[in-house]
């Protein structure tokens, strides 16, 4: 090591970056194509391009001013758009700025935060750069989270749990007892329901009842503003509290919350957008369950998990790349013939369901 890594927190100079999407004009130039000929099936994001009204609300805004530190507006459109009150509600820079916030609050180096792997990468990520123990409790055959085995490493040092409903990438829900089971044991359960608007199902109803669950949302997918970064976490009073007393001041910039409040202004277009991506996914659903080769695991997400039985990852997504295709391929052993897809427009669902035809 340098000099300069001998310095660093030693945890932090080696730490792995994350992996997340390359930018159409790399994937293209990967690929040998046009970026204009990219399919961006990958990152689970809104195929349907930026929407207009939130384009529109983001011209003459005051950007010399610092945002609200306190996102009073932003948090009571959260407010009525969630039914919770405010004193609930906090935003982040994207759900990822919640869960970073949520293990410096709680974790220290080398206490244990609990995911279930296969699972969004990000819980692992954060809880590496706070010096934390990732544990992940491998999920069952048909992707359910294992309770008993999740107890067994629930200890002093434990702290916090990380469950996505639907779980990224395999797309089943969460059960309402089995969220209950881990609330039960005190640790603080984080709920990351970043695909809320196409499942449909939520577990808000027990906040009522438990100071420990957080509920995580985002307007990355269903209202198409990823590049904007904001996502919320729904907790109790108290735990909101100390999220916005850690956060950094001006997390919000003023073009995310100009854009929130338009989306929340037109949020029934936005739902119906939402709706025809469910609608994609069943159709690519009914076009895989007629193919050989290929299956999927049922999911609630704008998004499908495929296995293929003859080929590996790595070569489908070869193949689905030589049509401009990219879709979304992992790294742990349990997904080396699986991949996920995420719900396009039409159109691009035509295109992908061609495409697997000829690479299956
Ligand atoms: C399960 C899950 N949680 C959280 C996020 C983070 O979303 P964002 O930071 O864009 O709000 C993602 C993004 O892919 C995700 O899949």
């Amino acid at each position: 090591m340098s000099q300069l890594e001998d310095l660093m927190r030693p945890h932090m100079a080696k730490i792995a970056s994350y992996h997340g999407v390359d930018p159409s004009v790399e994937l293209a130039r990967k690929a040998g194509i046009k970026p204009e000929e990219v399919i961006r099936l990958n990152a689970n994001e809104n195929p349907y391009g930026a929407f207009d009204k939130i384009t529109d609300a983001l011209t003459n805004l005051d950007l010399h001013l610092y945002p609200d530190i306190q996102q009073r507006k932003l948090r009571a459109a959260l407010s009525e758009y969630t039914n919770q009150p405010v004193e609930r509600i906090v935003a982040g820079a994207g759900g990822d700025e919640i869960i970073d916030l949520l293990m410096r609050l709680f974790v220290e180096r080398g206490q244990k935060v609990i995911d279930c792997k296969p699972t969004f990468g990000m819980y692992a990520f954060s809880a590496n750069m706070a010096d934390a123990e990732i544990v992940s409790v491998p999920r069952n055959s048909s992707w359910d989270i294992d309770i008993p085995a999740m107890l067994e490493v629930i200890d002093e040092s434990a702290r916090i749990v990380f469950l996505a409903s639907p779980n990224n990438p395999t797309g089943n829900l969460l059960t309402e007892s089995d969220a209950c089971a881990l609330l039960d044991t005190g640790l603080v359960v984080c709920v990351d329901e970043t695909y809320y608007e196409f499942s449909g199902s939520t577990l808000c109803h027990l906040l009522e009842e438990y100071e420990n669950l957080v509920i995580l949302r985002s307007f990355s997918k269903w209202a198409g503003i990823a590049g904007l970064r904001v996502g919320y976490a729904i907790a109790s009073a108290n735990l909101i509290q100390h999220l916005l007393d850690i956060k950094q001041p001006y997390n919000i910039n003023i073009a995310g919350e100009a854009a929130v409040l338009a989306a929340l202004e037109h949020k029934e277009e936005l739902l119906e957008r939402a709706s025809s991506l469910v609608e994609q996914r069943k159709r690519l659903e009914d076009a895989i369950g007629e193919m050989e080769g290929i299956s999927y695991y049922p999911s609630e997400g704008n998004f499908l998990l495929c296995r293929f039985d003859r080929r590996t990852a790595e070569e489908a997504y070869a193949g689905l790349a030589e049509h401009g295709i990219f879709v979304r391929k992992f790294s742990q052993s349990v997904l080396d013939a699986s991949l996920r897809m995420s719900a396009g427009t039409p159109e691009q669902t035509d295109r992908l369901i061609d495409a697997l035809r000829i690479v299956v």
